[in-house]
């Protein structure tokens, strides 16, 4: 069975058991800044999971386009993808556990014909936020799932959610296919990922909401949903051990293989995988840039650049791997026809960039070698690799490359620490910019400061999300803020921002702050400066639900303590930039 097969099987399967099928949201989410994509079926249905009325009624069905970024890294091996499909159903306060778990049973085994000594499930073991699910365990047993092939696990296998950092989540029941693959161990089990058991289905069942302060608050209703992957259960049915071999990727990964020098099996995937991902984010409007939804792309597209040197394919090839890849998903995705030229004109200049970089990195790098030759040394000093990173974009893992081809070796030590050094001070940096003037630290100052991120975040509803802050300065009589934005900002949009802010503080929103990861904070929905940096700890501010920012604080609690804001000017800073000087006054 094709995918596209899968795909229709189950809408139709679910619509029959009464269910509407709705169309797949965009990866961009729309109205959800707590995440950068869409990262399963159920992210565009939050507000009706919360309890709104869905116009298409309680019982929903669709395939939803998905991207997860988390493990970017892994893709390459035999089932990783960044993008994928999943298929889903939902039960809005409708139908719970027993049909829900019917409905996946009677789909897998009469529909797609699994022979039912291939399931395996696992249920959530309960905790004090909530029960033990023996409930479920019943259902699967009276189903005929003996108790040998039902699990009980903990939150981190059997708790869904929330998608973000906060909204509806819930325990869940996984259901497991048996690839026939021997145990690993005597204790293999569903949450091995020895490759014996591969999930392919996950039924929660959503009845708790989790507030900001890391509550469970019961929802006003019970609700149900699925994420079935799409790619991974049609690579099952086709009896594959890869995703790579099924319809979508097998005709780019022989493509390649005839084309390449350098048989690289890891590349190839790495190349197809991020070819499709790159495909439908340009086709949902993502251009590459270097923050945010834009950053993925642009890393994604310079990987696969950066394979098909690897197995020694021209660059310059990649305008027809796109055209063959787009002919292949266009049943899937009709709309990729019209946007055909649009995808290859934006990777073709992403490519064209990316390879300047990466000459003039090669440059750099050989007459560093060059350098070390002549002094008769063996090894690349650190500050070199550390200088190709930070001025030609060159991930050390290039520059290793290189090194390997041309026998030499990296100080990779010192490359560690000048890179650690850059990183505490960029971090530096960026509080220092985020602090304006706060070097007094006293109540009006803080204020201005909590008033700074209302009014960015005002900005960007009423201006759009192209605002971002340029400029940051705030002394104990007023805030002034820079911000890109290409016109002036006319009074009524300023009297709507001024409005915007002034009703946040009358909410009296409290101010919370979290420290993450800058991976956890961008996918958290944070604005701010994101820089090339990983791993690095930030601080995120949190201000009700309305504004989410990276930032070095301090902050006022509660924004009842700010007083009326008053916008004084609206000016031009430079090119492209504006500038607002505002004041806190006490009534
Ligand atoms: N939200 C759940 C998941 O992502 C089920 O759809 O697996």
């Amino acid at each position: 069975m094709k995918a596209i097969e899968l795909r229709n099987k189950y809408l139709n399967f679910f619509k029959s058991k009464g269910h509407s099928i709705i169309p797949s949201s965009p990866l961009v989410p729309e109205n959800d800044p707590s995440v950068l994509f869409t990262t399963a079926g159920m992210h565009p249905l939050v507000p009706y999971l919360l309890g709104e009325v869905h116009p298409a009624g309680k019982r929903l069905t669709d395939y939803q386009k998905c991207l997860r970024t988390d493990d970017i890294e892994e893709v390459g091996d035999t089932g990783h993808l960044t993008y994928f499909e999943m298929m889903g159903n939902w039960s809005l306060g409708d139908y719970f556990k027993k049909e829900s778990i019917n409905y996946s049973y009677e789909f897998l085994t009469k529909e797609l014909n699994i022979p039912v000594e291939k399931i395996s499930v696992t249920c959530f073991e309960g905790d004090s936020d909530c029960q033990k699910d023996t409930e479920s365990a019943e259902i699967w047993e009276s189903l005929g799932i003996p108790k040998s092939r039902i699990y009980y696990f903990g939150k981190k296998e059997n708790w869904w959610g929330p998608a973000g950092t906060h909204g509806p989540c819930g325990p869940d029941t996984e259901i497991f296919y048996d690839t026939g693959k021997e145990k690993c161990s005597e204790e293999c089990n569903p949450s091995c990922n020895c490759g014996k058991y591969l999930e392919i289905w996950n039924n929660v069942f959503m009845q708790y909401n989790k507030t900001l302060d890391g509550k469970y608050e019961e929802l006003k209703q019970k609700n149900v949903d699925t994420g079935l992957g799409l790619e991974r259960t049609t690579m099952v049915l086709q009896g594959k051990s890869s995703v790579f071999e099924i319809e979508i990727f097998k005709p780019i990964m022989d493509k390649l293989d005839e084309l390449s020098i350098v048989k690289n099996e890891k590349s190839f995937r790495i190349i197809a995988e991020h070819l499709r991902a790159s495909i439908m984010l340009i086709a949902d409007g993502v251009k590459p840039s270097n923050i945010e939804q834009g950053y993925i792309l642009r890393r994604l597209i310079r990987r696969i650049i950066r394979h098909l040197k690897n197995v020694g394919i021209n660059a310059n090839l990649i305008k027809d791997l796109l055209v063959l890849n787009i002919d292949i998903l266009k049943d899937m995705y009709p709309e990729l026809v019209k946007k055909q030229e649009e995808i290859l004109l934006v990777v073709e200049a992403e490519k064209e960039k990316f390879t300047k970089t990466l000459e003039n990195g090669e440059k750099e790098f050989l007459k560093a070698l060059n350098r070390a030759k002549s002094e008769g040394k063996t090894t690349i000093d650190g500050a070199t690799v550390f200088k190709l990173y930070e001025t030609y974009g060159f991930p050390p893992e290039i520059t290793e490359e290189l090194a390997k081809e041309n026998d030499v070796k990296l100080d990779l030590k010192e490359y560690e620490v000048l890179y650690k050094k850059h990183q505490e001070k960029s971090r530096q940096g960026a509080e220092q910019k985020f602090k304006g003037g706060l070097a007094e630290r006293n109540e009006e100052t803080i204020s201005y400061h909590t008033a700074t991120h209302l009014l960015h975040k005002a900005l960007r509803m009423v201006l759009g999300e192209h605002v971002a802050q340029k400029g940051s300065n705030i002394t104990v009589e007023r805030l002034r803020f820079d911000f890109s934005h290409p016109a002036k900002v006319t009074e009524e949009e300023l009297k709507k921002v001024e409005q915007i802010v002034n009703e946040q503080i009358e909410k009296k929103l409290d101010v919370v702050c979290e420290e993450m990861s800058i991976e956890d904070a961008k996918k958290s929905g944070a604005i701010g400066l994101f820089e090339n940096k990983y791993g690095d700890i930030v601080k995120v501010y949190t201000i009700g639900d309305f504004s989410k920012e990276i930032c070095g604080g301090p902050h006022v609690k509660n924004t009842g303590e700010l007083g009326k804001f008053v916008i004084k000017k609206e000016e031009a800073s430079s090119a492209g930039v504006r500038r607002i000087k505002a004041v806190l006054t006490n009534n």
